[in-house]
């Protein structure tokens, strides 16, 4: 067994989609990024990667390159998914919490755990997802931006 950490952190602005493991969540601001900003999707991808030892988001799907100008992070989980089991592995299990001040993600957390799974090619039981404030403090508190942990377990197949 391996196990990987993920984090990633977007800015929430005006006149953005906010799309968090690839359920868009009905809120005031949005997340602002190249792809989709999928902060939970990314720290996600970052912890397989890292489970896998195969580099992270940032190395394999750059930013600067147009191919992922707002890109459906789902499109990237499963690309992840792809070159872990081609290296010879099986996903365990992940588990992701997402840092909001706004919007309350609890409503959705249901279906963010089925379609990460859905994207995964995983059972919706070896997922779960989290919500959490800081109570005010920080750059999460003030509602600047939203920040995402993501541990992920693998194992040889
Ligand atoms: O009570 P505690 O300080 O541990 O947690 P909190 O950060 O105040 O969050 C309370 C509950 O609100 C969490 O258990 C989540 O279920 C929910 N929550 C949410 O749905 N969406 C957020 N962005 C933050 C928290
Ligand atoms: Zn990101």
């Amino acid at each position: 067994m391996r196990i990987g950490f993920g984090y990633d952190v977007h800015r929430l602005v005006p006149g953005r989609r906010c799309v968090l493991c690839g359920v868009e969540i009905p809120s005031e601001l949005g997340l602002l990024g190249h792809s989709d900003a999928d902060a939970a999707a990314h720290a996600l991808i970052d912890a397989l990667l890292g489970a896998a030892a195969l580099g992270d988001i940032g190395r394999l799907y750059p930013d600067t390159d147009e191919a992922y100008k707002d890109v459906d992070s789902m499109v990237l989980l499963r690309d992840t998914v792809a070159r872990v089991r081609a290296a010879g592995y099986e996903i365990g299990n992940a588990d992701i919490t997402i840092v909001a001040q706004a919007p309350r993600i609890a409503p959705y957390v249901e279906d963010m755990r089925r379609c990460l799974a859905e994207n995964m090619g995983v059972d919706v039981s070896r997922v779960s997802v989290k919500g959490k404030t800081e109570e005010g403090l920080g750059f999460t508190g003030t509602k600047q931006g939203i920040a995402v942990h993501a541990a992920a377990l693998i194992q040889e197949s």
